[in-house]
């Protein structure tokens, strides 16, 4: 029995994605979810707060108990309309639950992975100003001045676009993320896959919830039949179900990644392994990263 641990599993694409793995011959499915939900294992998680991913990841070790994780998924994520929000532990929003967060995750259930295991990180197109996405891109991935945006001098006095960078370049932390991880002796010697899972542009989920009631409204209409055929028109979007099984194929090892790839992205519903953004592919904005995001959690810099 194969034992998948999962964030992000309760709405959306990643319901689908939960729903594809459960089935998946003989999974042991972990879903980390703020309430419980049928489509798994539920374990208490809320990545508002660090307190609670610390809590987590230790029922997780408890409840394997020393059988190794054979995925990991990490999925949930939140696009807010400003930067007001702070964490109990003092972070902007956005920032703390779909980098902060999920990076403490991965450090923390490292250690419990199987040699093999397949880690999939839900990233999004729109860290790439080349793809022409629309929403506001990321200047930088400078930790300290996303946990705490009103330090950073060249924020975007327009409260909007401030909030659509904190999501992009969250996600822009996702990829750089993933490129340490992946270069990271330990998990080279271990054979671990690591990818940033783009999975284009997927209408109709929960993701636009906190967002103006025109946008929500929109999103979730563009989700049913009615904006199908926009799916002719523009490779980037997907359906959820399209989206969902992309996901899953990647946890499950059904899609593998080519060799010296990390970032997949989903076009017309299938796997592609373009180059990610620009800043994307610094080295040392990647490892400043993850020793930046490190010092905020509270961990040593080096090592997994
Ligand atoms: N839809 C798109 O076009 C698109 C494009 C690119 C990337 N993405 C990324 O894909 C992922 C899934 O998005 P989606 O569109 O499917 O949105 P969604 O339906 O809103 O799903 C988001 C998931 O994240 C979970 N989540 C949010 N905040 C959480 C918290 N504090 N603690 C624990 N879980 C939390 C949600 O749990 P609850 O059920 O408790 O809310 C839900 O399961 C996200 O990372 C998103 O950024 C989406």
């Amino acid at each position: 029995m194969s034992t998948i641990v999962m964030t992000g599993g309760t709405s959306g694409f990643g319901a689908v994605a939960a729903e594809r793995l459960r089935q998946s011959s003989d999974a042991r499915l972990i879903l980390g979810a703020r309430r419980p939900t049928s489509a798994g294992e539920s374990v208490a998680l809320d990545l508002l707060e660090l307190d609670s991913v610390q809590a987590f990841a230790a029922s997780v070790r408890e409840r394997v108990g020393g059988i190794p994780i054979d995925a990991l998924v990490l999925n949930a994520g939140v696009v807010l309309p400003d930067v007001a929000g702070r964490t109990v532990d003092g972070f902007e929003t956005t920032f703390a639950v779909n980098h902060l967060a999920h990076y403490l995750l991965l450090r923390l259930l490292l250690p419990a992975l199987a040699d093999d295991a397949i880690v999939v990180l839900t990233t999004s197109g729109t860290h790439d100003p080349a793809t022409g996405a629309g929403l506001a891109p990321p200047r930088h991935a400078d930790a300290e001045l996303l946990a705490d945006p009103d330090r950073d001098p060249d924020r975007d006095p327009s409260t909007r676009k401030a909030g659509q960078q904190a999501y992009t370049a969250s996600k822009l932390c996702t990829v750089l993320t993933v490129r340490s991880l992946s270069e990271h002796a330990e998990v080279q010697t271990r054979r671990i896959t690591v990818v940033a899972y783009c999975p284009g542009q997927v209408f109709g989920t929960g993701l636009a919830n906190h967002l103006s009631f025109p946008l929500r409204i929109a999103w979730s209409l563009l989700g049913t039949p009615v904006g199908w055929p926009l799916r002719r028109l523009n490779r980037n979007l997907n359906s959820r179900t399209a989206a969902g099984r992309g996901l899953a194929d990647l946890a499950l090892g059904v899609a593998t990644p080519p060799t010296g790839r990390t970032y997949a992205a989903l076009r017309r519903g299938r796997l592609t392994w373009p180059d990610p953004s620009e800043l994307a592919r610094q080295g040392e904005l990647a490892q400043a990263l993850w020793n930046d995001s490190a010092r905020l959690v509270g961990l040593p810099d080096s090592g997994v």
